[in-house]
């Protein structure tokens, strides 16, 4: 799936490159102790690479040609080190054992071959928005061997010319093993650039929009994203101050530091709003206890509806956001702000709704952020009161103060758990395919920006990276 997903939203960017400028800003930054992780996890697969075939040694020794087979019997890397190379990228230095089976007669040989590898990799920007990780530099470095079984029936004369051989083989081949396996890391990167959905119809997808900054502590990727509705990137009007996250930020020992601007909340708040999915109709059955609105209780407070709905009728409403919700970011605090248009119907005996009257509502909501696996989800909760001013009426006036606290009840829990089911899905935070974040921890700050005025940064760090 993600590299179908890859492969559309590939055409997609080639089709609108004016969308890429836009920039919900995210900086995901890998800190040092993602390459201690990345060396723990990488000594198997690269003892695997390092298993090559070496070609039939033509023994000399004997005064004929005498062709002989030599196997790797095994491939002992006892230490990875990966280390960031400031304006650069990765420095790989492994220290490795090679066992090698050399097989004559009348005993088969057993060499132990101790070899160093280094190999500088730069980091870079791809074409398509991906890290681009290449080799630039690879040497391995052996020591002398050491025999340790058959020494008794092997000619000297060999050895020598049987370690070169043996050296010059690994020596062609182990850069290329690096390499396919770096290559094979590039196909892994490039899921960055996946759709994932935001909620309804919508989806995000990340990009990188320049050359990473490398210093010896970590690698920080700025990343921009793309928001999609009904497969259409939408461009949004967003704050063309660069993010940028602040330089000690997160807890300490975290792989990975994830900034998310502001302007990725509201841009994220923007598509649920364009899309509908922030609206809904709170329906009635009459006796639910779900929505205890109906015609009787209202018209108690309004006598108007007393006389039209004699017979008690349930009331539904429909709720609107027009406008988009403001997030508003302080230090530790997120909040909401509302400001959702409510229709009051009621049901007429043709199966059609007859309109009451409306609402404008205000409500204040505190956002309780939470990441799991690669998701950032919110849970809210309302501060406050409801708000409700009378927008328009059927019914002649109405007494706001009479109608608020019943209206208040109605709407509320609804409105919660609606809001609650949709930012409970969350949106993606940059990720790739098979890691994701553990034990991650939040962090609200404001920081301050160029231009001189506030703007909510929001960096979430996850203490590790799980594969
Ligand atoms: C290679 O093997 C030798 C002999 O067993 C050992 O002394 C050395 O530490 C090993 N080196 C590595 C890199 O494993
Ligand atoms: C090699 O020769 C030594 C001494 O001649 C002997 O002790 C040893 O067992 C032999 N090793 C093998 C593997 O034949
Ligand atoms: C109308 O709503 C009130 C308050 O929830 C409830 O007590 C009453 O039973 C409802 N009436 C009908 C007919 O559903
Ligand atoms: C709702 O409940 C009231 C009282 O509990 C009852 O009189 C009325 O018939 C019920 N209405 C419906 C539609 O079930
Ligand atoms: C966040 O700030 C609002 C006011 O801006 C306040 O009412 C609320 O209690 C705060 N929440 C937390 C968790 O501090
Ligand atoms: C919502 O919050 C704003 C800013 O803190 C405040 O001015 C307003 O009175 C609040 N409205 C409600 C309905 O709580």
């Amino acid at each position: 799936m993600p590299g179908a997903c890859g492969l559309g939203l590939l055409l997609t960017l080639l089709l609108l490159p004016m969308v890429s400028a836009s920039r919900p800003g995210t900086v995901f930054r890998l800190n040092k102790e993602v390459l201690s992780y990345a060396a723990e996890a990488g000594k198997a697969p690269l003892q695997r690479a390092l298993q090559v075939t070496v070609p039939l040694f033509l023994d000399r020794s004997g005064g004929v040609f005498q062709p002989t087979r030599i196997q790797i019997l095994n491939v002992d890397v006892s230490h990875l080190r990966l280390t960031f190379v400031a304006n650069f990228g990765i420095r790989l230095s492994a220290a490795t054992n090679f066992t090698l089976k050399i097989f004559r007669d009348p005993e088969p040989l057993h060499l132990l071959l101790p070899t160093a590898l280094l190999a500088d990799t730069s980091v870079e920007q791809g074409s398509i928005g991906t890290p681009l990780v290449s080799i630039s530099s690879c040497f391995s470095i052996f020591d002398k061997a050491i025999v340790f079984d058959g020494r008794n029936s092997t000619a000297p004369a060999m050895l020598a010319p049987l370690q070169s051989h043996i050296k010059a083989v690994l020596q062609s081949k182990l850069c290329l093993r690096i390499s396919n396996l770096v290559q094979g890391l590039n196909v892994h990167l490039g899921t960055l650039i996946g759709l994932s959905p935001v909620g309804p119809e919508s989806q995000v997808c990340y990009s990188m929009i320049n050359t990473p900054t490398i210093t010896n502590d970590y690698i920080s990727l700025d990343i921009n994203a793309v928001l999609f509705l009904l497969g259409r990137p939408i461009v949004l009007p967003v704050d063309t101050t660069p993010f940028v996250l602040p330089q000690h930020v997160g807890t300490k020992g975290a792989m990975a530091t994830v900034g998310l601007s502001q302007d990725l909340f509201d841009s994220a708040i923007m598509l649920l709003q364009k899309a509908g999915a922030l609206n809904l109709d709170v329906t009635a059955q009459l006796n639910s206890s779900n929505n205890p609105l109906n015609t009787s209780v209202l018209g108690q407070l309004i006598p108007e509806v007393a006389r039209q709905f004699p017979e008690p009728m349930p009331l539904v409403l429909k709720v609107r956001l027009g406008a988009t919700p403001t997030v508003t970011f302080r230090t530790n605090n997120a909040t909401m702000r509302l400001q959702p248009f409510v229709e009051v119907l009621a049901p007429t005996s043709n199966s059609a709704f007859q309109y009451l009257f409306s609402l404008n509502v205000v409500v204040n909501l505190s956002l309780q952020l939470s990441v799991s696996k690669v998701r950032l989800r919110g849970t809210t909760s309302v501060l406050g009161n409801v708000q409700l001013t009378v927008a328009s009426s059927n019914l002649g006036f109405i007494d706001t103060d009479h109608v608020q606290t019943v209206m208040g009840e109605v709407f509320e829990k609804p409105l919660l758990d609606h809001l609650n089911a949709l930012l409970g899905m969350g949106i993606a935070l940059p990720h790739v395919v098979n890691l994701q974040y553990v034990t991650p921890e939040i962090f609200i700050q404001e920081t301050r920006t160029g231009s001189g005025y506030f703007s909510a940064g929001f960096p979430t760090a996850g203490t590790g990276l799980g594969l």
